[in-house]
């Protein structure tokens, strides 16, 4: 009989809560909680469901603070959390190679659109703020086509401005790109490339989603595998979008032009829409 089993057994197994091996650092409105709920449903995965902001603005708590906002685990799980300002922040690489200096920390970057995420953005702000302002009154500047690039819904949309910052601490093997607008089409196939990044077995398949159709048809996680009442997500997602000028489309299309393309080569994805 094999002692080192039995030694596992005995300590490896304990439940207790551990810094994340992979962390979703964005970017905000993109499907960062629809990825972290799928991806949550492995058995080996477990997840923070709240937002941890621990290296945009919890910092100074400290690493036992963080720790503790981890859910319990065992020793061969992956714990992870998702925090969409990471991507945008600007210490929030650098502290991370602070934290995760002898381990192989793992980042997962989903983007969609740019133009759809600057809607999506806009349609937060508006619920939040019960404001009657139209998207053209945010993007132009007033009574113009210029583009008010200060806005910062329209910045984040440069994913690639962001990107270049983060390849300063980290090496391409260890960032993932998620494409979300086929994880709203097809989620099955951005969680199997997931579960291969984060060398999982592959578990989530196509079986175990389904299409709500009271949900403007976005995808939905079956029960077995999701151990909460509902596998959709709440209300505050999938919100409805305002139709948008078409002028507007084309004029934000080729402000986004440049920041595609440079990101695609660098990046080395080639998602439908960039
Ligand atoms: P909208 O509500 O504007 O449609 P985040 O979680 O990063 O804030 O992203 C929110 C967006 O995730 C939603 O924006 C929605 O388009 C998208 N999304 C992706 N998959 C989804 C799903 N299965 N259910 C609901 N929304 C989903």
């Amino acid at each position: 009989y094999n002692n080192n089993s039995i030694f596992k057994n005995n300590t490896g197994e304990i439940n207790q809560r551990r810094l994340p091996k992979a962390i979703i650092i964005g970017v905000k409105k993109c499907g960062t909680r629809a990825l972290l709920k799928f991806i949550s449903a492995h058995p080996d995965v477990v997840a923070s469901m709240n937002e941890v902001h621990f290296f945009d603005q919890n910092y100074y708590r400290g690493l036992d603070w963080y720790r503790n906002q981890m859910p319990l685990s065992l020793s061969n799980q992956i714990t992870m959390e998702k925090t969409p300002q990471y991507y945008i922040h600007n210490r929030s690489a650098y502290r991370m190679t602070q934290t995760f200096s002898n381990i192989k920390l793992k980042l997962i970057v989903i983007i969609r659109d740019p133009i759809i995420r600057a809607i999506s953005d806009y349609v937060q702000l508006t619920t939040k703020r019960k404001s009657n302002l139209t998207f053209e009154d945010y993007v132009f500047i007033k009574n113009s086509t210029i583009i008010n690039d200060k806005w910062i819904p329209l910045k984040i949309g440069c994913y690639y401005h962001y990107f270049t910052k983060w390849l300063k601490y980290y090496s391409f093997n260890q960032i993932h790109f998620v494409d979300g607008e086929n994880l709203i089409k097809r989620p099955w196939e951005e969680l199997l490339y997931v579960q291969k990044f984060l060398n999982l077995t592959i578990q989530i398949q196509q079986k175990h989603f389904y299409f709500n159709h009271y949900k403007r048809s976005f995808p939905c996680i079956r029960n077995q595998l999701y151990q909460t009442k509902n596998g959709c997500l709440g209300s505050s997602k999938g919100r409805k979008h305002p139709d948008i000028k078409q002028e507007t489309r084309t004029i934000l299309k080729n402000y986004y032009k440049t920041c595609n393309s440079r990101l695609k080569q660098i990046a080395q994805i080639n998602f439908s829409w960039l």
